[in-house]
């Protein structure tokens, strides 16, 4: 009898501390869903080093594998934002920036200049607008033939290449100023209320640099293209009647 007390208490403690596992693992392994949902935010938000590279042994393949990784961040909200065919875009979500401003000649703006709201820092206008006003001296919007919207990464790679589109860069000044330009440099210090652009933007030279010694190949033009709001403004959308 006292055995069999004895029996039940211990396979009820066992029990218990089988309920217990089980309830652990639930609560702390994430669910299949859950896990590629998070394994695909860690691939959007990091960057991998050149050196990962390494491993793939025919050198054009390389050489596309590190333009696709640079490409994390040359087609993020916070490069592309300023990268646009006609009008910049605001935000994660690329919405048309308002107000509407236009390009000019050098642009800085026409009418409307960008260093009227954008000075030289990020500023917090307070309130309960937790966006900052983005703001760098150089801040102006990328010439119409960098635009990056509504192009495929290896559309951008052949434009990035092309003298004759990219402000009349070598390979050696594009890799400069990606690697240190201080308005590139923006992307990784964007002000409080905006997601930074993946990994740092050493690492982004490394991967440029990488990228040139493998022989500057680009992906196939086709594919994704760059998410583009302003198109649709310039598909007559948001176009006031005059
Ligand atoms: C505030 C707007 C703005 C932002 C933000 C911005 N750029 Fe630019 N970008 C420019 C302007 C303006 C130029 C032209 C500069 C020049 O000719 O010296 C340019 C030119 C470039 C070029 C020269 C070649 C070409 O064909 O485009 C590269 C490369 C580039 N930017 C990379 C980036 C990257 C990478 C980021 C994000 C980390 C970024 N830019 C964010 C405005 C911006
Ligand atoms: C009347 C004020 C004003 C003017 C003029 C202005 N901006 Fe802005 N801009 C803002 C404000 C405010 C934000 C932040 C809004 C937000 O992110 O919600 C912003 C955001 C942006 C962003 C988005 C940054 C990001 O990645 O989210 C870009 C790019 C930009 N402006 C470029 C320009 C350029 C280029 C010009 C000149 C051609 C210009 N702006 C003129 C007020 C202005």
């Amino acid at each position: 009898m006292r055995h069999a007390r004895a029996l039940l208490l211990s396979l009820g403690a066992a029990g218990l501390v089988a309920a217990a596992t089980l309830t652990a693992q639930a609560q702390t392994a994430p669910s299949q869903a859950a896990a590629s949902v998070l394994a695909e935010m860690e691939e959007r938000t990091s960057l991998k080093p050149a050196t990962a590279f390494n491993t793939i042994t025919d050198k054009n393949a390389r050489s596309v594998a590190l333009f696709q990784e640079a490409g994390k961040v040359i087609t993020h909200p916070r490069c592309a934002n300023c990268h646009p065919v006609d009008r910049p875009t605001q935000g994660d979500d690329r919405r048309p920036h308002m107000p509407v401003v236009a390009r000019g000649g050098d642009g800085h703006g026409e009418g409307l200049q960008c260093a009227s709201c954008h000075t030289a820092k990020n500023v917090w206008v307070g309130g309960t607008y937790i966006v900052t006003i983005p703001g760098n001296p150089k801040w102006a919007l990328a010439p119409a033939s960098m635009a990056w919207q509504g192009k495929s990464l290896g559309e951008i790679c052949a434009q990035i290449k092309d003298p004759a589109r990219n402000g009349g860069k070598t390979l050696a000044q594009i890799q400069e100023h990606m690697a240190v330009d201080e308005l590139v440099a923006w992307g990784w210090n964007p002000g409080l209320g905006r997601a930074a652009a993946p990994g740092t933007q050493a690492q982004l030279g490394e991967l440029i640099q990488a990228w040139i010694d493998t022989g500057a190949s680009c992906p196939a033009p086709g594919g994704a293209k760059v998410p583009s709001h302003d198109l649709k403004i310039e598909a007559g959308a948001l176009k006031p009647k005059i």
